[in-house]
């Protein structure tokens, strides 16, 4: 039968924000852009027509395309870009995933505006774990700059230093009341007192982790990265880049209306402005003239930050269960850090005129001339080195504050590991601090959700940690925050044949190079193999 498709054009279109008018690349003319609402186990075909004036992919971020890494979308990785006037087709295959994805650009920083939500709905005949919401909004978290977000990092990179940081962060476009000429455009939903909301958070932040409120209301959270959580009960959600949450609200407060807000984590580099949106009750009532404000956590919080994290919990149902690997084949340990590489007469703009950049294992990633799928499946040589290390080069305390970055300054390749179909995989991400720059790194990983075991502060310890794991009902996610100045390990069973990048979602560290790419080998069977070519691909 065939498979239904949709057209994603893209152009440049004026917006408006802030008090200054630029014009931005969007799909279809909008931002956020537009939602795709699919059921578990469909396919959906996307047509792209890139109208605008740079290169682009587009990603399907959490969609695990079961041995078609060929639609996943990262440039330099499982394909060239699509050209300023040319044309693509992502075939989506849906497998596992329940609840709320997203999709993004993924060259560059063009992701700042071309981003919308994707929406699972369960198969026909079955619900969602939950009593069925009176209804459902997406809420897209982005970042505003008023430059143009292609030139911010390219100069960035060209410069050596860091990008500018945003001027805005957006709740579904909208800046909201706290920012210059904003009040008028905020977003609003309406609530009837008594019912139950879904709200579908997507963090498509650039570079920083958010806190979400809504003023004086629980929140639920049920699911996260398209997978079910075991309800959880808080005033307020942490939400990293790349991450995806399930929120249930009841309308159970005084009629009058609310302020839904976000603000960031401290990162190294932030935006501490506020975005807001209005929660207002449908009826007859005179409510305060401004809404009421939530007391949203301090920016640099971390206590709240981990208080949220360690609850979240798979929900391990009959209907849900979860599958972590109890027995491991493959470990690997992989330090996360920010530092820097030097400059032609210390004349770049990072810390004694260095240039900043990022790695995992000390290798920081450079993108490959041709993409790394296709040198893969045709077996072209030269484009990448199998060689990524499984463990970091040196050993001594990550955490500790001035790791003294003469011993760290990276090597930089195109580095990857390649992985035994179905073999259970291990990786425990080791956050450090060479530039006293310790952060919550959001790692990702394409192609698979994995499990998160463990986290944790300092420095992993191999002897005692594991002991701690939790094998029962981890949650499943795409992204994971990583802890600053801690760890978090993860697991997985590599059963999706195929090339699929890893990478920080902090942009400027992707950018900078903390990146790895996994290859997973082919099993022995066609069903266990990477389907072939697509006819077109994209010439680099
Ligand atoms: Cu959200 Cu590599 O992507
Ligand atoms: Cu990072």
């Amino acid at each position: 039968k065939t498979i239904p498709s949709i057209d994603f054009v893209l152009n440049e279109t004026s917006y408006t924000r802030l008090c200054s008018t630029k014009k931005i690349l969007t799909v279809n003319g909008l931002f956020p852009g537009p939602a795709l609402h699919v059921r578990k186990g469909d396919r959906l075909i996307v047509n792209v027509q890139n109208q605008g004036n740079y290169n682009v992919t587009l990603h399907w971020h959490g969609v695990k395309q079961p041995r078609n890494p060929w639609s996943d979308g990262p440039e330099y990785v499982t394909q060239c870009p699509i050209k300023a006037g040319a044309n693509f087709s992502y075939e989506l295959i849906f497998s596992t995933e329940e609840g709320t994805l997203w999709w993004h650009a993924h060259s560059d920083w063009s992701r700042a505006t071309v981003h919308g939500p994707i929406i699972i709905y369960p198969k026909v005949g079955t619900n969602y774990p939950f009593p069925k919401p009176h209804a459902e909004f997406p809420i897209v978290l982005a970042s505003w700059f008023k430059g143009d977000v292609m030139e911010i990092i390219q100069t960035a990179l060209a410069n050596g230093g860091e990008p500018n940081i945003s001027d805005a962060f957006t709740i579904n476009g909208q800046p909201g009341d706290l920012y210059n000429c904003s009040k008028p455009g905020t977003f609003r939903i309406m609530f009837d007192f008594g019912k139950t909301y879904l709200l579908r958070i997507i963090n498509s932040i650039m570079n920083e982790e958010m806190f979400f409120m809504v003023a004086d209301h629980n929140l639920t959270v049920v699911g996260m990265d398209g997978a079910y959580l075991k309800p959880i009960k808080t005033d307020y959600i942490m939400i990293t880049p790349g991450q995806t949450m399930d929120v249930l609200i009841t309308a159970n407060q005084s009629l009058s209306h609310y302020y839904m807000a976000a603000r960031a984590y401290a990162g190294v580099v932030y935006d501490n402005t506020t975005t807001t949106a209005i929660v207002e009750y449908n009826g007859n009532y005179t409510s305060p003239l401004t809404p009421v404000f939530p007391n949203l956590p301090n920016y640099t919080d971390i206590n709240a930050v981990t208080n949220f994290t360690r609850r979240l919990r798979a929900l391990a149902s009959t209907q849900h269960p979860v599958d972590v690997p109890k027995v491991v084949d493959i470990r690997l340990v992989i330090t996360l850090s920010v530092n820097t590489l030097p400059c032609a007469n210390n004349s770049c703009d990072g810390p004694n005129g260095s240039r900043l950049a990022a790695s995992m294992n000390n290798i920081s990633f450079v993108d490959p001339k041709v993409d790394i799928l296709q040198a893969y499946y045709k077996q072209i040589r030269g484009i990448y080195q199998t060689n990524f290390p499984s463990v970091p080069p040196y050993v001594f305390n990550f955490t500790a504050d001035d790791v003294p970055d003469n011993v760290l300054t990276p090597k930089r390749g195109t580095k990857v590991r390649v992985l035994k179909y179905n073999s259970s995989v291990e990786i425990v991400f080791q956050g450090t601090n060479v530039l006293n720059g310790a952060e919550n790194h959001p790692i990702h990983q394409h192609g698979y959700s994995f499990y998160v075991v463990g986290f944790g502060f300092g420095n992993f310890d191999n002897e005692t940690d594991p002991a701690g794991f939790n094998l029962v009902d981890p949650p499943e996610m795409n992204t994971v925050g990583v802890p600053t100045n801690g760890w978090a390990a993860i697991r997985f069973k590599a059963d999706n044949p195929g090339v699929w990048f890893m990478h920080c979602h902090l942009d400027r560290h992707m950018s900078w190079g903390m990146d790895t790419v996994l290859i997973v080998k082919n099993g022995t069977t066609r069903l266990t193999s990477m389907r072939r070519a697509p006819s077109h691909l994209n010439p680099c």
